[in-house]
């Protein structure tokens, strides 16, 4: 399939692409390298453009018959939406819009959209479902609920398909070191401790450590971005296939806490960096986890990498390699 990949060159949206054109896609990878980088483009072309550009939007939409949209490009740092929603109503959900009236325009069959767990905000459930109430709690959430409604509505007016995926906690890296995540300023827990082992920080905090837990501090779902990417490609097979549209978990069903997340870290890096124990942040639920049920029937998906260690190490891997990557000026 001919396809367009929004911030094609970040974390995800990398090894996503990698695994498009190892399944034989034809890729087109549009991106303002705002958070992405060049060289994690692997495969396809680079068109580095803006989605706030309608008419780069058009321009692009013009030269390429794109069969499917996957849709990654966002702002995804939850304290910086709080501090500046509008950064976030703006990138996420007003450039989603300009997105779509394009693939209405030029008819796109197919789109896959990066969605998260943040729409269900505050859950009194720990295991989550796709159909529980969507309540977010932040702008960030907030942009992408209101992402996913504007697609669902698109397509119930005519021919799109969609699937949204709502990631729970993405880590790890390709584990031939070819890319990994090196998004700035990057709030996930198992990248800011990697960075702690690197020494690119010096220590870190852990938020509350009263939580209703098997060691009082947060549980959350880690998948491997490799198994991520993996469902994005299964999505569209399952579209081209002549599946229906779906809103799919995308998780292991289990959780570790953030002390079980460091430990592995300092385990395996054999490096024990400076760990300081701090009150709740607002608004953190105890125990995150997604119900993969769906998305296990319907796409056929199965965990290759389901490995809190694997994931750590793969981490850890890449955070050495970035590391002279950025030193190099790459
Ligand atoms: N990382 C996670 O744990 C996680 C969890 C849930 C959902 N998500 C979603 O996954 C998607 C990808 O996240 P990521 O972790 O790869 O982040 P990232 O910051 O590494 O990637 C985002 C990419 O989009 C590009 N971009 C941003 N705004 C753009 C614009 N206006 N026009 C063109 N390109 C633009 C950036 O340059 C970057 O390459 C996001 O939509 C995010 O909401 C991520």
């Amino acid at each position: 399939m001919k396809v367009l990949v929004t911030g094609g060159a970040g974390y995800i949206g990398s090894h996503v692409v990698r695994q498009l054109a190892e399944a034989g896609h034809d890729i087109v990878v549009f991106d303002n390298l705002s958070t992405g980088y060049r060289w994690a483009v692997t495969a396809g072309e680079l068109v580095v453009g803006d989605l706030a550009d309608e008419e780069a939007i058009e321009y692009l939409f013009s030269r390429h018959k794109f069969e499917a949209v996957l849709h990654f490009a966002a702002n995804i740092v939850v304290p910086e939406s709080v501090a500046n929603p509008l950064k976030y109503y703006s990138n996420n959900t007003r450039n989603t819009l300009n997105l779509l009236k394009a693939v209405e325009r030029h008819q796109v069959p197919y789109m896959v959209f990066s969605s998260t767990a943040a729409v269900y905000g505050m859950p009194e459930q720990t295991v989550l479902t796709e159909d529980l109430p969507l309540a977010p709690i932040n702008p960030y959430g907030a942009s992408k609920m209101m992402s996913e409604r504007m697609i669902m509505d698109l397509a119930d007016t005519g021919d799109l398909n969609y699937v949204i995926l709502r990631y729970f906690n993405v880590a790890g890296a390709n584990p031939d070191g070819l890319l990994g995540q090196a998004t700035p300023e990057a709030t996930h827990l198992i990248k800011v401790a990697s960075e702690c082992v690197t020494g690119q920080r010096h220590g870190m905090s852990v938020f509350g450590t009263d939580y209703d837990t098997r060691d009082g501090t947060c549980i959350r779902d880690y998948i491997h971005v490799e198994d991520l990417a993996k469902a994005h490609v299964m999505a569209l097979e399952y579209m081209a296939g002549g599946g229906e549209s779906q809103v799919l978990n995308c998780g292991y069903g289990r959780g570790f806490t953030v002390r079980e997340v460091i430990d592995v870290v300092k385990r395996e890096s054999g490096v024990d960096f400076p760990v300081q124990e701090t009150g709740r942040r607002a608004c953190d639920p105890a125990a995150l986890m997604a119900d993969n049920t769906r998305i296990k029937q319907i796409l056929g998906w199965q965990p290759d990498y389901d490995d809190l260690t694997t994931i750590v190490r793969t981490a850890l891997a890449w955070e050495k390699i970035w590391q002279e990557k950025k030193t190099q000026n790459v």
